[in-house]
């Protein structure tokens, strides 16, 4: 049996509670009246539970929560306050199954591991998990400490590695040939200006004009493919300015035809970064869909625009304290399957006119400001979601 009472006395309040009672005050809804509630466990004011990666939630011998951690909070989408003092077997189900053999190790007090496990929450989602139970003592009463180990996020996190990886491999491979391009690209249109004033023959000269015209428009696209040579700005940006900028850019050239919704978080502070380029790589998600619903006569276009805060994330393999999520989601016929895994490459481009820079353009400049951007599509939703840290460099370890 574990007690850490003693170890953790420092934590002031943070254990401090009154025992309530043994007494089951409604079959139906579990929950404590106020006047049993536990005394407020004040997580806001441990930083050091709640800065755990690691989901934490304490339950009693009846196995009613008492305590969650920011961690578990964003893992099982519950609210400390509204979970407190209700059942975990109401909350999370294993395998279809209430989470059994908790109240046995109230009695065996033997600590236990159980691995990938899905756990189907009240949102109706499910999330694939290890979990380790371990009964405690606290003020000589019997709780159990829940520890949750989210598979699904250790999954993506290594896949977002892996496109972080390959879309730096990609762009390196762009860079360098892109450049090896340019240099012969300069010989050839300073000879063609050479050769067309020793011409002896003004008709030959159409020639000459075409190879010079010829070598600007492929420099001109090289260009675009090494993308804009200026340093990015590093100043305060508010997200949902730039959104409204690129909502504002649509609208009058739509005539106002696309619905947009927005649903932000205004508690979001300002970013870090160049909020022309920003406004750039959003406006060339948002003109995607625009296109999409043309030529598709969608017959109510409408473009939703989320964000959101997300605490302790990580991206790649930098963990962040804060990182603003950006989703913009169009109601279009979907990116055509069979380019959607490339959809960020350079040149891929699922429209006639197309240039398939868009989405490479826009993924350099998300990758610019250290964050990472998704898509998921089908015909119906297609979305793309951004995600950028908020705090400084400088504040970075
Ligand atoms: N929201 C969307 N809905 C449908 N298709 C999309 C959407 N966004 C991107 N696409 C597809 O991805 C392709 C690549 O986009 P992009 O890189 O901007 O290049 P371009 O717009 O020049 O083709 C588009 O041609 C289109 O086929
Ligand atoms: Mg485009």
């Amino acid at each position: 049996m574990h007690n850490i009472g003693s170890p953790f006395s420092h934590l002031g309040s943070f254990f401090a509670y009154q025992l309530p009672s043994e007494k089951r005050l409604n079959d139906q809804i579990e929950r404590y009246s106020p006047d049993q509630q536990i005394m407020a466990i004040d997580y806001h004011d441990n930083p050091l539970l709640d800065n755990l990666a690691t989901a934490i939630m304490l339950v009693d011998a009846n196995l009613r929560i008492q305590y969650l951690n920011s961690a578990a909070e964003m893992l099982l989408e519950l609210s400390g306050t509204r979970a407190l003092g209700l059942s975990v077997d109401q909350l999370l189900m294993e395998n279809g199954k209430p989470l059994a053999e908790m109240t046995q190790t109230l009695q065996t007090r033997m600590p236990y591991t159980k691995r990938q496990v899905t756990l189907a929450l009240s949102s109706g989602q499910s999330i694939s998990v290890d979990y380790t139970v371990t009964p405690v003592q606290l003020h000589s009463a019997d709780y159990l400490l829940l520890e949750f180990q989210p598979l699904d996020r250790l999954m993506k996190i290594s896949r977002e590695a892996s496109i972080i990886n390959t879309q730096e491999t990609s762009r390196a491979v762009i860079r360098g040939l892109a450049h090896e391009i340019k240099n012969p690209l300069g010989g050839l249109r300073g000879a063609a200006q050479l050769l067309a004033k020793e011409l002896p023959n003004p008709g030959l000269k159409d020639y000459t004009d075409i190879i010079i015209a010829e070598a600007d428009r492929l420099r001109n696209l090289v260009d675009r493919l090494l993308g804009p040579h200026k340093l990015p700005e590093n100043k305060p940006v508010s997200i949902h300015e730039v959104l409204e900028r690129v909502i504002s850019l649509i609208y009058a050239e739509t005539a106002g035809r696309i619905n947009f919704v927005r649903d932000y978080d205004p508690s979001i502070p300002d970013l870090t970064g160049d909020m022309g380029k920003l406004i750039q790589a959003i406006l060339n998600i948002v003109r995607n869909a625009m296109q999409a619903f043309k030529d598709n006569a969608v017959f109510t276009p409408e473009i939703r625009l989320q964000t959101r805060i997300l605490r302790q994330f990580t991206l790649g393999d930098q963990r962040h304290r804060l990182v603003c999520r950006v989703d913009i989601v169009d109601n279009g016929p979907g990116i055509p399957p069979a380019i959607l895994q490339n959809v960020f490459f350079p040149m891929v481009s699922g429209r006639a006119e197309g240039t398939g820079l868009g989405l490479s353009i826009a993924q350099s400049i998300v990758n610019q400001h250290r964050g990472l951007i998704e898509c998921l599509s089908q015909p119906g939703e297609t979305r793309f979601t951004i995600y950028l840290p908020l705090e400084s460099t400088d504040e970075q370890h």
